[in-house]
């Protein structure tokens, strides 16, 4: 392959062939290519883009560079769901069982967390003695048992999407919607599924802060699916105040368990609901939203959704007591609360800031192989739209360091907007991207 003739064309606006694309991701993840070649092709399509065959086929090659799961000798649909990150988002914890107990099978392979945002990982080794290391045939087993199963993103899985990502944080060249779409698909597709939930996040706490770059990212993801023969559908969601009330990990696991058991916080279920009624319109469960909505109220009325957490963790090593001993999870040594200055109504709660001043506690990882505390975070007490009288709980702190408590509460009251006037709450779902043949 003539390197240098591949950077020029697409340099020059020119759409690459197909065998173009995989000659270069196969020469990069082998190590023919070197960096500063891949770096000046990375830049060139940030700049030019890459038209929807493209963009499928750069999927494809990172795909095939790794593992691609088969669970064909399972007969129901496998369906998963991606978030593409925020604070407070737990829902994988909640919807993956649901959607398991409603009839799905739910093949779970999630990352950590990096930055202000959080990782289902994390959050699920908060449990004590839960491992999402299992070997192909362990998790191929738990999946057949409980209709889902939660593993980790390894090395095997899309290698090029790793040594590509890496390239890309170093040379300015991550927020590309061809390149993001190829990573995010690349890794999904590798799990074996017939269907995908996206939850494109979009605000202040979000990757994609204005809604028009979270639906041609959504837009994207959705028509590379499709290429690929899969049925995706893609919900562009709320991300300017953190998802549910809790951040941190254990205390995540606490808000997933008690919306399993139908007491979580309002925007956190309906979130869960809408998400899973989707995966199971794409698993073929029911062919509508409105009865794909009541199978998930069923599953969590009747204890189904819960049930299928507490197998699942059983098999994975984890202590299902303490998703009912709330004291066996991690638990901080301090409480701290962060109270309204004013009277008024809580105009924002601003995400970003709350997922850095969690991470700076140490619920979250500044570096990527920096330790967490699993059992540090924040719990709002209120949110945008509440009403608050001076002096009132707008956040409980939870910490173990004090030498980083002082930060992350001021970091806290920063983000907190007080208004006289009455706010309405954010909506929670703006948009959403079906494919075509859902529409
Ligand atoms: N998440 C990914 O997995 N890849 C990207 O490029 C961006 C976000």
């Amino acid at each position: 392959m003539d390197a240098p003739e591949l950077i020029r064309k697409k340099r020059d606006g020119f759409d690459l062939t197909r065998g173009e694309i995989f000659s270069f991701i196969e020469g990069f993840t082998r190590g023919e290519i070197p960096d500063y070649q891949a770096s000046a092709l990375l830049m060139a399509i940030f700049f030019r883009g890459m038209d929807r065959r493209e963009t499928a086929d750069l999927t494809e090659a990172m795909l095939r560079s790794g593992r691609v799961l088969d669970f064909s000798a399972l007969p129901q649909a496998k369906v998963d769901k991606h978030s593409t990150g925020g604070v407070g988002d737990k829902t994988s914890l909640i919807i993956a069982p649901a959607a398991a107990a409603a009839g799905v099978l739910v093949p779970m392979i999630s990352g950590r967390g990096l930055g202000h945002t959080g990782g289902t990982l994390d959050k699920l080794e908060a449990i004590p003695g839960f491992s999402p290391r299992l070997s192909f045939q362990d998790f191929h087993r738990v999946l057949g048992k409980c209709g889902l199963a939660f593993g980790a993103a390894t090395e095997e899985f899309a290698p090029a999407d790793r040594k590509i990502y890496a390239l890309r944080d170093v040379t300015a060249t991550v927020e590309s919607i061809p390149l993001i779409t190829a990573s995010i698909m690349s890794k999904k597709l590798a799990e074996g599924i017939d269907g995908l939930v996206l939850d494109v996040k979009t605000g202040t706490g979000a990757f994609m802060q204005k809604v028009e770059n979270a639906r041609a990212l959504a837009s994207s993801l959705v028509s590379t699916g499709i290429a690929h023969g899969k049925r995706v559908h893609a919900l562009i969601t709320d991300m300017t105040q953190p998802l549910g009330n809790a951040v941190g990990n254990a205390l995540e696991v606490i808000e997933s368990v008690e919306t399993l058991k139908g007491r979580g916080p309002r925007d956190l279920s309906d979130l869960c609901r809408e998400l899973t009624a989707h995966m199971l319109l794409l698993g073929r469960v029911t062919d509508s939203l409105d009865d794909a909505r009541s199978k998930y109220d069923s599953v969590i009325a009747g204890g189904r959704a819960f049930e299928r957490f507490s197998n699942v963790v059983a098999e994975q090593g984890g202590n299902p007591r303490s998703l009912e001993d709330y004291s066996l999870l991690p638990q901080a040594r301090h409480e701290d609360a962060v109270v309204a200055p004013k009277d008024g109504f809580i105009s924002g709660l601003e995400a970003r800031a709350m997922g850095v001043a969690s991470m700076i506690l140490g619920a979250g990882r500044e570096r990527s192989d920096a330790i967490i505390d699993p059992a540090v975070g924040l719990v709002f007490e209120k949110k945008i739209g509440d009403e608050v009288q001076a002096g009132e709980r707008v956040c409980v702190v939870y910490s173990n360091d004090s030498s980083r408590l002082a930060q992350a509460l001021d970091m806290i009251r920063g983000a907190i907007t007080i208004s006289a006037e009455p706010v309405s709450p954010p909506p929670l779902v703006l948009e959403r991207v079906l494919d075509t043949q859902d529409q």
